[in-house]
């Protein structure tokens, strides 16, 4: 009997392939993992993913404005869902698969998913991470930045600089119809020039009409491996680099069950932007 393999992409029905379809195919035909067509944006799309972005980043600069040594997590959620209902739009994160906050607020060795209270007051040298998702009209935006409380060591300083390098790096590495393993390869080869660690547990994501779409996108591995990135593609990057082992565990104390730390309870830094793959390279969506 002939076992004929599913395609995953589809030209569109009644029309001929354009250069996009010939190219997708060529990757398809040679074996790689490609994108469904269900995971290239329209253009409306795109505008409405853009507006999600421009408030996520409008948050984001509020809390940039806002942030202090002595202020406590759980003001930092309010800053962050006040300014985003008060733009018409709703926090992805609150009530997303149990998580109670509007945004994750991930201090020193917590990795990501740092859950805001009451009793988690900022101190100087603390290096913060806080993740906001907006979803407005259905449209997400997704995005991170550090913080560094007052003054910092240069230990510390260099983790958080090193982590945005990799974002950026990244960023640079995902071309059009390259593959999501470039990404990584870039990123783990700059991180691990410092001898720091890359979380391999949690990855980057598609992101746009879900919070978590297709791709994965792992901030480690080898060129040409993972799917093929193709214009019209909206995904994150999101590196989390450890100053010590790449290994992470989900802390003990969190009755949620949904804060990561590190393994060796070593700081950690992340950033993350939403991108869109153009037939030029990546525009940031949330800049
Ligand atoms: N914003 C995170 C990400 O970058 C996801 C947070 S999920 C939450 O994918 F439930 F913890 F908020
Ligand atoms: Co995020
Ligand atoms: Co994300």
């Amino acid at each position: 009997m002939m076992f004929k393999k599913k395609r995953r992409w589809h030209c569109l029905s009644g029309q001929e392939p354009t250069e996009l379809d010939k190219k997708v195919m060529y990757w398809e035909n040679k074996g790689k993992e490609v994108p469904t067509r269900d995971l290239i944006r329209t253009p409306e799309e795109i505008e409405g993913i853009k507006r999600s972005g421009i408030v996520n980043t409008g948050v984001l600069d509020e809390v940039a404005k806002q942030i202090h040594a002595g202020m406590n997590t759980l003001e930092i959620d309010k800053i962050c869902y006040d300014y985003c209902v008060a733009h018409g739009a709703t926090p992805a994160c609150l009530n997303y698969e149990g998580y109670p906050k509007s945004v994750c607020t991930s201090i020193n060795e917590v990795v990501c998913h740092g859950i805001p209270k009451e009793e988690d007051v900022l101190q100087e040298g603390d290096i913060v991470n806080v993740d906001f998702t907006t979803i407005l009209d259905g449209y997400f935006a997704d995005a991170s930045r550090m913080f560094i409380i007052g003054k910092t060591t240069p230990e510390k300083e260099q983790l958080v600089r090193v982590a945005k390098e990799c974002l950026e790096i990244g960023a640079e590495a995902a071309k059009p119809y390259s593959f999501v393993g470039d990404i990584g390869h870039a990123i783990q080869k700059h991180a691990e020039k410092y001898h720091y660690g890359v979380v391999r547990d949690l990855c980057g994501h598609g992101v746009g009409l879900k919070f978590h779409e297709e791709p994965e996108v792992l901030h480690f591995g080898h060129r040409g491996t993972g799917m093929l990135l193709v214009p019209g593609m909206v995904f994150t990057i999101e590196p989390m680099i450890n100053m010590g082992t790449w290994q992470v565990f989900i802390d003990e104390d969190d009755e949620y069950g949904w804060e990561v730390i590190t393994g060796d309870e070593k700081p950690s830094a992340q950033w993350e932007h939403t991108f869109l793959m153009t037939e030029h390279g990546v525009e940031i969506l949330t800049h």
